[in-house]
């Protein structure tokens, strides 16, 4: 009775540990650390790619590296990567990889690429102007990945009421919320995120409801025409990879610029204007905008918070060895036949 109330208390206090990978894989942080800035160096847009993938790989069953796993059989669309939310938006899996390859070399069977996802988002971070944080780990991999989990992640037409209920899923606060959606201070958007299709929910350029010119009237005039010139209309049909900046006033740099930029209605998607629309959110906005140190320091410890969301620990899931694919001798093998089935929630538009 007693032995059982400890091991109960023991599993649910079960947690990550700073240093976990000091005496078992010394130069592992280092390794992800190399791999990321080098990356990094050829291409800035590995920072926003790999903040963002380890945000929905926390939001999908917790940050267990289902985010990375190759859809079975090849091109059948089942995994998360492959919902609506996640592709063709996510980008730079070949950097985990090659991380997660450096790693086997040095200690095979080792590190996860959970944790992997953790370390690179945090180097991320600071590679792009970021306050850096230790990353506690021990995460283990997990061996299932649907398409149709993907509804946890939410969509860029979220309203405030939605956004706070979605990270309350996750155990997170309004101010978490708030805080991460800082990260969209870097990187890059499609244009079916805020514009494009017909009847897409997203759309804040060319039917948005309810206004005679079809514009969001919370976006700025000057940036809406601007955002239409880089996105004509239907263009995420004929122009699906199309890009635009999430930051217009210094579209690389991890700075708060993000939050000044949203009080003067450049805000790119509904869910970043939704900020404004409720007086708490309002008035944090306003801080960050004001202190970028605030910012800075919170945005480290809601990641924190975020990397700890249902994280597998102990014996419980794997290390994978490969990061796109569970590992042959796991009996998973039978979960993924039920993966076959999943499909995405949400149709035509990205989300998150
Ligand atoms: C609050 C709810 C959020 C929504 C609705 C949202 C939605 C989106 C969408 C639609 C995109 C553009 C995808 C595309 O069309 O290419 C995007 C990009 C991005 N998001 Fe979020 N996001 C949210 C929160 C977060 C959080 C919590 C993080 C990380 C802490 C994050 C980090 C990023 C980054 C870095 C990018 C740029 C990705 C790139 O350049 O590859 N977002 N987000
Ligand atoms: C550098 O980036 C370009 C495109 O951004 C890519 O084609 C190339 O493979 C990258 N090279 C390395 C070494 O990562
Ligand atoms: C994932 O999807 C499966 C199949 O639809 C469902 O049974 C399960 O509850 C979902 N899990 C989460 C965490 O959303
Ligand atoms: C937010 O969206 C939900 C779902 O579409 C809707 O029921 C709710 O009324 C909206 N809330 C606000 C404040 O607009
Ligand atoms: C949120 O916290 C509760 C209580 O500690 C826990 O049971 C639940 O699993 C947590 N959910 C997530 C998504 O972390
Ligand atoms: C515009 O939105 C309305 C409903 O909001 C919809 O009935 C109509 O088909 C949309 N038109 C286009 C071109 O998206
Ligand atoms: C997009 O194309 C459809 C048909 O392909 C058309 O009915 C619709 O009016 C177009 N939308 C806009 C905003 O031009
Ligand atoms: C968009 O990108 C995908 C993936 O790289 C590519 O297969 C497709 O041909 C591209 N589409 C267009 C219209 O450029
Ligand atoms: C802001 O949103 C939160 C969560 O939905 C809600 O509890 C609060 O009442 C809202 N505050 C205001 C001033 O509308
Ligand atoms: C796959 O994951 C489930 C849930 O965590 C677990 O019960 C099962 O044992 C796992 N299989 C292997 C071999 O990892």
């Amino acid at each position: 009775m007693l032995l059982s109330l400890l091991a109960a208390l023991l599993s649910a206090t079960a947690c990550l540990d700073f240093g976990f990978y000091d005496t078992r894989c010394p130069n592992a942080e280092a390794i992800v650390q190399q791999t990321v800035a080098a990356a990094f160096g050829n291409n800035s847009g590995v920072a926003p790619a790999l903040i963002r993938m380890h945000f929905h790989d926390c939001f999908v069953r917790g940050c267990d590296g289902s985010v990375l796993i190759d859809s079975m059989p090849p091109g059948s669309g089942t995994a998360e990567k492959d919902a609506f939310p996640n592709n063709p938006s996510l980008r730079f899996f070949e950097v985990v990889d090659n991380a997660k390859a450096a790693l086997e070399a040095q200690c095979p069977g080792v590190v996860s690429c959970a944790d992997i996802l953790a370390f690179a988002a945090r180097d991320s971070v600071v590679l792009a102007g970021g306050l850096g944080y230790q990353v506690p780990a021990g995460r283990r991999d997990g061996n299932i990945s649907l398409a149709g989990n993907t509804t946890d992640l939410p969509p860029p037409f979220a309203n405030a009421t939605q956004l706070v209920q979605m990270f309350a899923k996750k155990n997170l606060t309004l101010e978490d919320m708030v805080v991460l959606s800082g990260a969209h201070t870097i990187g890059v958007s499609h244009c079916s995120s805020f514009a494009g299709v017909p009847n897409n929910p997203g759309d804040r350029l060319y039917n948005f409801s309810g206004s005679a010119d079809g514009i969001d009237p919370s976006l700025s005039k000057a940036y809406a025409f601007l955002l239409k010139s880089i996105c004509p209309s239907n263009s995420s049909r004929f122009f699906p990879n199309t890009t635009t900046l999430m930051d217009l006033i210094t579209p690389t740099k991890f700075d708060n610029k993000y939050y000044v930029g949203l009080q003067n209605n450049l805000g790119l998607f509904k869910s970043d204007a939704a900020l404004l629309t409720n007086a708490t959110m309002k008035s944090l906005v306003a801080s960050f905008a004001r202190s970028e140190g605030t910012w800075k320091s919170k945005f480290a410890k809601s990641m924190l918070k975020m990397g700890e969301i249902e994280v597998l620990t102990g014996t419980q899931g794997e290390i994978r060895r490969n990061c796109r694919v569970i590992n042959p001798t796991s009996t998973a093998g039978a979960r993924n036949v039920i993966a076959r089935s999943g499909s995405s929630g949400f149709t035509g538009v990205a989300a998150s």
